[in-house]
């Protein structure tokens, strides 16, 4: 029986492995657990926004970092998602500055055009709807997250052109 048949191939992809041993370059060679975040990123975002156990445990294997290592950083960090979301995930601020602003009025509006509740998916894959501590923009409030974008001075007309800008 040969080597490679006893060895498991981690489920990395090709791209994703060039991609955290990119990021590696950056840490000494026996410090390869910090690139930890950054391979979990990779990982997901070529994973349709999620992240699986299978990929949480492939990333474990390939920092050769404990599997519960790996698994306390994805679920620590909101910006891990451990279920399929949608194409666009909605962060809705609901701290006190937008919440001063009015953000009820707009979650109300998302969850009644959207009809999903907080943490749920549209029926057509397109949105996922979250509630977020304050994003720092409290100036824009009230305001909402889509991607890497922020949307400020939110009202249920600006919603709704924003949403349908969105493929
Ligand atoms: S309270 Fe909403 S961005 Fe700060």
């Amino acid at each position: 029986m040969s080597d490679m048949s006893e060895t498991k191939k981690n489920r990395l992809s090709g791209v994703v492995r060039a991609q955290i041993d990119q990021w590696m370059t950056r840490y000494p060679a026996e410090q390869k657990r910090s690139a930890v975040i950054a391979a979990l990123t990779f990982a997901q975002e070529e994973n349709k926004g999620w992240l699986s156990e299978e990929l949480m445990e492939a990333v474990a294997e390939y920092l050769d970092m404990p599997r519960i290592a790996v698994f306390e950083v994805a679920t620590f960090y909101t910006l891990f998602n451990l279920k399929p979301v949608g194409r666009h995930i909605i962060n809705v601020c609901t701290n006190i500055s937008c919440m001063l602003c009015g953000c009820d009025k707009i979650v109300e509006h998302l969850q009644t055009k959207l009809q999903v509740q907080f943490n749920e998916t549209t029926q057509d894959g397109k949105f996922t709807l979250r509630e977020v501590e304050c994003l720092a923009a409290c100036a824009g409030a009230p305001m909402f997250q889509i991607g890497k974008k922020y949307y400020e001075y939110l009202t249920p007309q600006k919603v709704d052109a924003i949403l349908e800008e969105l493929e």
